[in-house]
């Protein structure tokens, strides 16, 4: 069985007045199996947080069908835990209170100390753990943030743009970050990113989709093992997925409305 399942998954928003509404994801039909890291790309618009809100259990599908485990998620689940683009932290906690704050509060405070220490080592922000968000830099704020999901201890990772507000050497740090947490746990994850280098390094598949309504426009596999970027095969990997990418389908040019009868 599938981790999580989309089957023929189709997602319309109506308008204002209710009249007419805009396809976002057109048959989509996506299986994420145990241990997998899926990299989906597209371009701005076509759906890609639309798929995670599903996944997670933010939205619900129009049509079709989305499963975790064989059960239809209905509701959000710390099982599914999400790390946004925003850090989304809270200010006036410090590292380990943003980290302690989501935990079960059944468990001890000695248990949930120990949680958030070895989590907070995790992220390489032991001497920082005492210090508020205005005191960091983004990218420290985006690994309290992946801390504070993985201490939850989800089963699967369901990641939006994590790293897209950071610089480059930030970003490329925390790649490798999360690619070896990801080695080390083999969660199951889910990440959109607009950066075809970073799903290449990160991704065991690429999953690309169209511009909207988003539909899945090709799929890559690249195994589980560390990859070469400056190897022939990830460069025309790499051409290959650039020449099926779309321009930008920003605004709504492109978007597909429909009137409700
Ligand atoms: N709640 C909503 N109501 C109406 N339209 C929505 C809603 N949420 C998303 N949309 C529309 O659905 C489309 C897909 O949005 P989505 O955020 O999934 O795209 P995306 O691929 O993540 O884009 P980006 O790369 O810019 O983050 C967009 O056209 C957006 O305007
Ligand atoms: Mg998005």
């Amino acid at each position: 069985m599938s981790v999580i399942e989309m089957n023929g998954v189709y997602k319309s928003y109506l308008n204002r007045k209710r009249d007419t509404a805009t396809i976002v994801l057109r048959n989509i039909d996506l299986r994420i199996e145990e241990n997998e890291f899926v990299c989906i790309v597209g371009p701005s618009g076509c759906g890609k947080t639309t798929i995670l809100n599903l996944m997670a259990g933010f939205e619900r599908p129009t049509k079709g069908s989305v499963t975790y485990r064989g059960e239809e998620i209905t509701a959000p689940s710390f099982k599914r835990g999400v790390v946004f683009q925003e850090y989304s932290l809270l200010p006036w906690m410090d590292v380990r209170g943003n980290i302690d704050f989501p935990l079960d509060r059944k468990l001890s405070a000695d248990e949930r100390g120990k949680i958030v220490d070895k989590y907070i080592d995790l992220v390489g922000l032991s001497e920082h753990k005492d210090q508020r968000p205005n005191h960091l830099s983004g990218g420290m704020k985006q690994r309290v943030a992946i801390a504070r999901t993985l201490a939850l201890r989800p089963d699967v990772l369901l990641m939006d743009e994590p790293f897209s507000a950071l610089d480059e050497q930030t970003r490329k740090h925390l790649d490798q970050e999360i690619r070896d947490i990801w080695t080390k746990d083999r969660k199951t994850v889910v990440f959109v990113t607009h950066n075809i280098n970073e799903a290449l390094l990160l991704g065991t598949r690429i999953v690309m989709l169209s511009s909207s309504p988003g539909q899945i426009l090709g799929e890559w596999r690249l195994g589980t093992g560390p990859r070469d970027m400056s190897s022939k095969y990830i460069s025309d990997l790499r051409d290959e997925i650039i020449s099926k990418l779309e321009p930008c389908a920003c605004a709504s040019a492109g978007k597909k409305v429909i009137t409700i009868e």
